[in-house]
């Protein structure tokens, strides 16, 4: 492959948010917030309680409705389109606290996240992809949600999520409820989906090991973003070590 190709593919934005401005009646939630995803990438949105991480995933996915700016998914505007058909363009969401259908069998919790008419016609593919990323999964496929532990609540999360066969994947605080031994493990299979194709954006409070993963990542503090980076650099960053890090 070329050199100039292969730079373009790399390069290309996939998700491109541009001063956000959101409102919760008059209290202002985000302000002129931009952050930008390119294909392939691992992107991180790391940031205390309160500071509006939720509220941006919720912008993006069309929950919310921005005051003013912009959110462009592959150069299209999605910031008037209603979640459903955002969610149809390939942008998946996996909620915090893990919201599963405690009801239903994990397998039925799973073919739910297939929404679209083009991922049901998937469903058996992807379905088995989902299974082999999280075997424990198959093995309980026919069991309740309720049974489930935290971590393994987490993986029908995102296994519910991958079923609607995203090319953006945006976490919501995946570390929360869980043991910092399941997180690392919930990473590990966030570096995989990438590989897999699927681009990451990553929103979390346990900023050390995030950024350790991420490519990019961008600190929001008060629905401002106040510094962006490389993942690597910004662990070295004096303001984010005395911030989040504790040295
Ligand atoms: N539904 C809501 N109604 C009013 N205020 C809200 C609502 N959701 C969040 N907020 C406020 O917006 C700010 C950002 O919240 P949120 O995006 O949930 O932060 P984070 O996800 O970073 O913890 C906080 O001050 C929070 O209290
Ligand atoms: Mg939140």
């Amino acid at each position: 492959m070329r050199q100039s190709s292969r730079y373009t593919l790399e390069r290309r934005p996939m998700l491109e948010a541009s001063n956000l401005d959101v409102f919760y009646g008059k209290s202002q939630a985000l302000r002129g917030v931009s952050l930008r995803v390119d294909e392939g990438e691992i992107v991180a949105l790391v940031g205390a309680n309160g500071a509006g991480k939720t509220t941006l995933l919720n912008t993006v996915s069309g929950l919310l409705r921005p005051a003013s700016g912009s959110v462009e998914f592959l150069g299209k505007r999605i910031d008037r389109l209603a979640p459903h058909k955002i969610m149809k363009l390939g942008i998946c969401q996996i909620p915090e606290g893990r919201k599963l259908f405690s009801d239903m069998t994990v397998g039925e919790n799973l073919e739910m996240g297939a929404y679209s008419s083009e991922a049901r016609k998937r469903r058996k593919e992807t379905l088995e992809q989902v299974y082999k990323i999280f075997p424990v999964l198959e093995e309980r496929r026919r069991q309740s949600a309720k049974k489930l532990s935290g971590g393994e609540r987490q993986m029908v999360a995102i296994g519910r999520g991958l079923m609607s066969s995203p090319r953006l994947c945006m976490f919501d605080e995946p570390s929360y409820g869980l043991a910092p031994k399941l997180f690392l493990e919930v990473l590990e299979v966030v570096k995989r989906l990438r590989e897999q194709g699927i681009t990451i954006l990553l929103v979390e409070q346990n900023v050390r090991n995030t950024l350790e993963v991420a490519d990019r990542a961008y600190v929001i503090e008060n629905g401002q973003i106040v510094l962006e980076g490389k993942g690597k650099d910004l662990l070295q960053n004096e303001q984010v070590k005395t911030a989040y890090l504790g040295i």
